[in-house]
């Protein structure tokens, strides 16, 4: 029987973030060049995308590419842009179908014109739609992201827009790429590394974090639900007693 049966559909994060990772040592375990991972991680991206969709969940984050993934061999890095480009032309319909829309967040200047092209296709053709939204961090930071905030901030004291006595949590979730998504609920990360990787930093700061060995290529919709369902038997205090939540 299906993990499915066993989700509470009216305790769902609200807001999911995934580290996709081990694409790479997937491709490697089948004898084949790390490309091959990747394309199969869009297997993966296409099932969990219509999976979140169909359960309810109201934003789900992806991190596709990091600021740091730039210094990936050239070769792996055009490739990576190639795949999406080719997965945004390919999905259009899929995500039109299941009325999500489509966001991106991360340094959208630093991608290649091509990339931005067919990004910005797609957020238009999709901006309407409502019943998730589907956020990809390209060439995404969270370090960059703050600095930016930041240096946003810091303009609007010295114009005398605000008063440094205003700052507070809001004002710089309104300067962040994230500035329309809520806080993140659950991160999951495949592959078995436990880390963040410079990944909304700022965001995860009450989440709940799910790491699992899978490698993205194989990641599947039960894994999906075993995260979810680990989620909801976790108890979020947010600082209070466990009494205080009862
Ligand atoms: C995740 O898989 C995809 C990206 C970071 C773009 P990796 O390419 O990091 O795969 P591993 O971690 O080397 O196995
Ligand atoms: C994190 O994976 C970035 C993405 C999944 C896009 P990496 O594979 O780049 O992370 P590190 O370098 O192992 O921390
Ligand atoms: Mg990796």
């Amino acid at each position: 029987m299906s993990l499915l049966s066993a989700i509470n559909t009216d305790n769902l994060p609200r807001h999911l973030a995934i580290i996709m990772d081990g694409n790479g040592r997937w491709a490697k375990q089948q004898g084949m060049l790390r490309a091959f991972g990747h394309e199969n991680g869009t297997k993966s991206v296409k099932t969990t995308v219509e999976a979140c969709a169909k359960l309810g969940i109201e934003n789900l984050t992806l991190y596709a590419f990091s600021t740091e993934n730039w210094n990936r061999p050239k070769l792996e890095v055009d490739t990576l842009m190639k795949l999406l480009i080719n997965s945004l032309k390919k999905e259009l319909e899929t995500l039109i179908k299941n009325n999500i829309r489509l966001n991106s967040i991360g340094n959208f200047e630093s991608l290649p014109k091509s990339v931005q092209k067919e990004l910005s296709e797609v957020i238009e053709r999709t901006k309407n739609n409502t019943r998730m939204t589907l956020t990809l961090a390209l060439s995404y930071g969270s370090r960059e992201e703050i600095i930016n905030a930041v240096k946003k901030i810091t303009t609007k004291v010295k114009n005398n827009i605000i008063s440094i006595d205003s700052i507070d949590e809001s004002i710089i979730n309104n300067h962040l790429y994230t500035h329309n998504l809520p806080d993140v609920d659950l991160v999951i990360r495949t592959s078995g590394e436990h880390r963040i990787s410079n990944f909304l930093l700022w965001q995860i700061a009450y989440a709940e974090f799910y790491f699992i060995d899978v490698l993205w290529p194989d990641f599947s919709e039960e894994n999906l639900y075993e995260a979810i369902i680990s989620y909801q038997k976790r108890e979020r205090r947010f600082g209070k007693t466990s009494e205080q939540i009862k």
